[in-house]
């Protein structure tokens, strides 16, 4: 524990533990950009992926146990990502570098945005929640359902119907891309994968996956927005799907899953 103690208080141990927590949320936010594109398998397929999530673990830990521990490991890795960057921040500023490594250190645009990026992500996931998990605020428009818990699609749908939620998640993306982009490569860098002869393929490999998360998530918002994707409405599949047991039909008002 000492020594743990110990390599927290270190440059690089912040550093070390920054990596981490940021390698968690990567691959929740990777996970997650699939799992979305499940809408595009319809209305059903992506609330039945919803439910799966929800019932992980269910025979040993019961009905979303698991999802409630994914949850707590998240939200402790934002809150560790988030003050040990911060403390880094400070520790550097104190150390007033010269303003030639300050250059160094900020060389991409990505690396410029970081805090911009990063408090804008923390805002977005705040609102997110608040309206897809749990309901709180949700703006939709006029003619679509209201929001009903565990009816995902419908749900997107009738929030990404209003331009403006549709925009809002695109330029939020943006972010999301232009951080996870800087990210990994910070990242590949404290846990000394970086070397001269791969640098540009860890970067291109970082892009690349940046790209990827930014034209998945986006792809959502933007298809329900031009109406480009089924409607919650059309889905013949729906009713059959939640219907015959009654059994999903009662869980999809319990709780949100990821
Ligand atoms: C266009 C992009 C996105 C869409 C359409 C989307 C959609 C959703 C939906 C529908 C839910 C609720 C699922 C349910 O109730 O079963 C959800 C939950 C969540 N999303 Fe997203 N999401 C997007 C981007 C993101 C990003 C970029 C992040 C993180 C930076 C994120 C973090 C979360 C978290 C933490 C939850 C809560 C998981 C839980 O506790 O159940 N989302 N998302």
């Amino acid at each position: 524990m000492k020594k743990i103690s110990q390599l927290y208080s270190t440059s690089v141990g912040k550093k070390l533990l920054v990596a981490v927590t940021g390698a968690i949320m990567y691959g929740f936010v990777v996970g997650h950009m699939l799992g979305n594109l499940k809408a595009f398998a319809g209305p059903s397929a992506l609330d039945q992926y919803a439910e799966m999530l929800r019932q992980i673990g269910q025979a040993f830990l019961g009905n979303g146990t698991f999802l409630w521990i994914a949850r707590i490991v998240l939200i402790v890795a934002v809150i560790v990502h988030v003050i040990t960057v911060i403390q880094l921040v400070q520790r550097n500023s104190r150390a007033k570098p010269t303003r030639t490594v300050r250059r160094r250190n900020a060389s991409t645009l990505a690396a410029k945005w970081m805090a911009i990026s990063g408090t804008l992500i923390l805002i977005f996931i705040v609102v997110h929640i608040a309206q897809f998990t749990l309901g709180w605020f949700t703006p939709h428009a006029a003619g679509t359902e209201g929001f009903v818990h565990g009816a995902v699609y419908s749900n997107l749908w009738g929030a990404f119907q209003l331009w403006w939620v549709a925009l809002f998640y695109v330029a939020m993306m943006a972010m999301v891309c232009m951080h996870v982009y800087h990210g990994a490569w910070s990242m590949c860098q404290t846990l000394g994968l970086d070397a001269p002869d791969r640098n540009a393929a860890i970067r291109g490999a970082a892009a690349a996956i940046a790209i990827a998360l930014f034209v998945g998530f986006s792809a959502v918002p933007i298809s329900m927005l031009t109406n480009s994707i089924q409607s919650p409405t059309d889905d013949s599949s729906m009713t059959e799907a939640f219907e015959p047991d009654g059994s999903s039909e009662s869980s999809r008002s319990k709780e949100g899953a990821g």
